[in-house]
């Protein structure tokens, strides 16, 4: 995830230090629609929009920092995956990525399924109406009480993840005089290239049963002979934020191949493959992620191929796009609060957010863009990393970026491709209140979850 270091630029060579950062763009006031969501732009005025309405009023009605969410971004994005996979397929949006009760509405008015993995995720997902048979339930470590409930409530599938599981879910079916669904994860053991917390294929990690030594042979095996599940897929997910399909050729290929031999050992042809989310989206202009009907072909392709070549007909496929779907709909807004240059170095340029908004530059070393947005500037550029008010200093939003060397306290800035992985792991260190999601469509501006309250936090404190 980390960008070569490049030249500052002829301009400023002489006075920035060596990092990993990319020229300044020629003009720091556009805004590159490739990391912004699809209504977001500059108006006449300089002042940028979202769905029509200026960051400025947005922040004065709902107060910084804040999540911004384009809802007809996040709209069409499903209808893509929809669209490009089609009928024969499934699209099941990660919730994880984001979720919340508004979320889940759009999602069932676009015509996605919903992969969940917690009690809390298939509580929301109930509760806002998501057909039960519309959702799949994941995780390594799924509570009694979680299988119970989502057997219960008649989710379309469970993920089993271990050998422990596929004879919990076996159990607890039975026990409700039922037959559930199930998938069985497997890891393909293909290196993912991402960053290694976000990589999930390779072998030596907790998801998954592995391909190799024939262990995912022997779950199916295990499966098969059960009564209370019903085995109707093999699922696998390499990983986030991947921009190489090479990855899930390989994945999809393996796939297929226990398919075969599942139909070689048991005579039986399992109808289902899910090869997972993990499509990378574009953090900065340096990232160039496919589309949804270029990742559909590539996939249909190998599955329809390697299908062919082992004489099975081809399984109904289906893919959890989280990120690729919530993450570029979204900015989080900032209000400037010091500015601290140093010479020779770079400029600080502390937000009244940081990492309990957006983890994933500490957690990941992500890479994120930022502009400001309240105004326009002619002012040279200046080499910013962007921090928020926390108590260390690696509570970095932006490690290295440009923003105009007239930045005041007070101006607006804004970070986009921040609705996936931020606010769900938004936490409330140093007793921070987690920043609202708003959502933007056509001119309106509605809070889909409110900001936190200080009563709030006081409410957990029972001592
Ligand atoms: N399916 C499964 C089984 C997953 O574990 C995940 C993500 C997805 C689908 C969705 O992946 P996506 O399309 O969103 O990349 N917190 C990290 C990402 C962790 C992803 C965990 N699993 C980050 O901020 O980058």
């Amino acid at each position: 995830m980390s960008r070569s270091a490049h030249p500052a630029g002829p301009r400023h060579a002489d006075v920035y230090p060596e990092g990993h950062y990319t020229a300044p763009a020629a003009d720091l006031n556009v805004l590159d629609e490739k990391v912004w969501a699809r209504t977001v732009r500059r108006n006449d005025d300089g002042v940028v929009s979202v769905g029509g309405i200026e960051v400025t009023r947005l922040a004065e009605e709902f107060g910084t920092p804040a999540y911004f969410l384009d809802e007809s971004d996040f709209r069409a994005r499903c209808r893509a995956w929809a669209d490009a996979f089609g009928p024969d397929a499934d699209v099941f949006y990660a919730g994880k990525a984001f979720l919340s009760r508004a979320v889940v509405r759009w999602l069932q008015e676009e015509g996605l399924n919903l992969d969940v993995c917690s009690g809390g995720e298939l509580t929301t997902a109930l509760d806002a109406g998501m057909p039960a048979e519309r959702i799949a339930f994941h995780g390594n470590n799924k509570s009694v009480e979680e299988i119970e409930r989502a057997v219960r409530v008649g989710v379309g599938r469970i993920v089993l993840d271990s050998f422990q599981e596929i004879v919990r879910v076996a159990h607890i079916a039975q026990s409700q005089g039922k037959r559930q669904r199930v998938q069985i994860r497997v890891t393909v053991g293909v290196e993912a290239h991402t960053h290694e917390f976000i990589a999930t294929a390779h072998e030596d990690q907790k998801f998954g049963i592995a391909l190799a030594d024939g262990q995912a042979a022997e779950a199916v095996r295990r499966a098969l002979r059960l009564d209370g599940i019903e085995l109707i897929g093999i699922h696998s997910h390499i990983g986030s934020q991947i921009f190489d399909m090479a990855g899930f050729e390989v994945s999809a290929r393996r796939v297929v191949q226990l398919l075969a031999e599942v139909r070689d050992e048991h005579g039986v042809e399992l109808p289902e493959i899910d090869l997972g989310g993990g499509l990378g989206i574009a953090y900065t202009s340096e990232d160039d992620p496919s589309e949804p009907h270029q990742i559909a072909k590539a996939l249909n392709e190998i599955v329809t191929r390697e299908c062919e070549a082992h004489g099975l007909a081809t399984p109904r496929i289906s893919v959890e796009p989280g990120r690729a779907i919530v993450g570029p709909t979204a900015f989080t807004l900032y209000e400037v609060g010091t500015i601290k240059p140093l010479e020779g170095l770079r400029t600080y340029v502390s937000v009244d957010g940081g990492m309990s908004d957006n983890i994933r530059t500490a957690l990941y070393d992500a890479e994120y863009s930022v502009a400001l947005v309240s105004r326009t500037s002619d002012a040279e550029p200046m080499l910013v990393r962007v921090v928020g008010k926390h108590c260390e200093s690696g509570d970095i939003v932006v490690r290295d970026a440009f923003l105009p060397a007239d930045l005041a306290p007070g101006d607006l800035i804004a970070v986009p491709a921040t609705g996936a992985y931020c606010r769900s792991m938004a936490s409330n260190y140093n007793h921070s209140l987690r920043p609202p999601v708003v959502a933007v469509n056509e001119g309106e501006a509605r809070v889909i979850v409110r900001r936190e309250t200080e009563e709030d936090l006081l409410r957990l404190d029972v001592g």
